[in-house]
């Protein structure tokens, strides 16, 4: 799949951001090995601290229908691209330690790439637990 396509699922995922407290509505898609996309949006709630971002939304969708290993994750939001919060960095990390994040503003315009190891060095895995 072709990154502006995942971008693209991104962006439309976004609109569907639950994001009353906040006002800033998240996209994500994730793109799996096997060419699936799971994608999310963030969900916040009254109670504040139980909101769920729009990266951990997808992974947990796509880890519930028995999908773990992924290539990319494109993210849309805000008025330039957005990088993902610690929690969904060490989230991905988990399952996809070499994983390309691919960062887009809110309408998928501008664009920049990274490689989640350098968002997240020396983090935290599986691997380290059997060290
Ligand atoms: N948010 C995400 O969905 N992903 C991130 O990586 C950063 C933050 C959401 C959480 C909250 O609903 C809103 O953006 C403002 O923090």
């Amino acid at each position: 799949m072709k990154e502006e396509e995942l971008v693209q699922w991104a962006v439309e995922a976004r609109t569907n951001a639950y994001a009353p407290y906040s006002g800033f509505a998240v996209g994500a898609a994730l793109l799996a090995e096997d060419g699936r996309v799971f994608t999310g949006c963030n969900v916040e709630n009254a109670a504040f601290g139980l909101t769920m971002c729009a990266e951990r939304v997808a992974v947990f969708k796509a880890v519930s229908e028995g999908v773990r290993e992924f290539e990319a994750i494109a993210i849309a939001c805000g008025k330039v691209p957005c990088p993902p919060c610690g929690a969904c960095r060490q989230v991905l990390y988990e399952f996809a330690p070499d994983l390309l994040v691919i960062m887009a503003d809110a309408e998928g315009k501008e664009v920049q790439k990274a490689k989640l190891g350098e968002l997240l060095p020396r983090g935290f895995g599986p691997k380290s637990l059997r060290a």
